[in-house]
């Protein structure tokens, strides 16, 4: 796995990255389970990708041509493992920060016997703009990201104009990106970015949100909003330029 510096304030003022950059994350501490350990010993030379490997080539990664999915802040994998099970023909590309879920998905893909996923460990706006290729994905997933609430903390959110324009790049044209949040002051936010962002077409007939979509499982961050009595809001963007 790669050294991830746990101060992102020190790694944004390192030689490589000289204008402090504002993070969507805080690496939180967390012990890991022995499955989780597991999973990161075994399964990381088998699934784990490093951003000092420079550009991926997709089709010689996978050993096939596919559809390709990358999800951004897998959390604990689950939604990640299940798709991955239900669409073996497809390819799919995780990244998230947080070394025990990074673990649990790993555990979870030797458990499954899975070989459609490969996996990052480090910040997702570094792996597309190093790593993933231009106009090579299928379908960008964003579930439940940091909401980040306060006011003050709202720059941190991921979904910001350079955001939209990045993902824009990296998908197909016709490629989705599809993002859902507990959170009804980011889903606003997360509309009128992407409204404003040139090149994509909402896929919600009236302009705003779609109905939660069969091929998202259902997270615990979605169980536990529905328990809260929270709404969930989906989008959906197709790149059209
Ligand atoms: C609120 S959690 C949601 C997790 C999962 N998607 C779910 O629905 O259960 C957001 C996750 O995004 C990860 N994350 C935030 N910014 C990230 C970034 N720039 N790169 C990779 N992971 C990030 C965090 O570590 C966190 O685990």
């Amino acid at each position: 796995m790669s050294d991830v510096n746990d101060n992102p304030q020190e790694q944004d003022q390192s030689e490589s990255q000289p204008r402090r950059t504002i993070r969507s994350f805080v690496m939180r501490a967390g012990r890991m389970t022995e499955g989780q350990q597991r999973g990161v010993e075994k399964g990381w030379p088998l699934f784990g990708l490093d951003l000092a490997d420079g550009p991926l080539e997709l089709d010689a990664l996978f050993g096939r041509q596919a559809a390709r999915t990358l999800e951004i802040g897998f959390g604990m994998g689950h939604s990640l493992l299940e798709m991955a099970q239900a669409a073996p023909e497809q390819d799919f590309i995780g990244i998230e920060v947080h070394r025990p879920g990074v673990g649990a998905l790993l555990n979870g893909l030797l458990n499954a016997g899975l070989s459609n996923v490969r996996v990052y460990d480090c910040d997702a706006i570094e792996v597309l703009n190093q790593a993933i290729p231009d106009a090579s994905l299928d379908r960008l997933l964003l579930f439940f990201p940091d909401p980040w609430h306060k006011k003050k903390h709202n720059k941190r959110r991921i979904v910001q104009p350079a955001f939209a324009e990045l993902v824009r790049r990296k998908l197909k044209i016709g490629g989705v990106l599809h993002m859902a949040t507990d959170w009804e002051h980011y889903a606003e936010h997360m509309l009128e970015v992407m409204s404003a962002a040139p090149g994509y077409r909402n896929q919600a007939a009236d302009g705003t949100y779609i109905p939660r979509p069969d091929e998202r499982p259902i997270t615990k961050f979605e169980k536990r909003g529905e328990r809260l009595g929270h709404g969930v809001w989906d989008l959906k963007f197709e790149r059209i330029d």
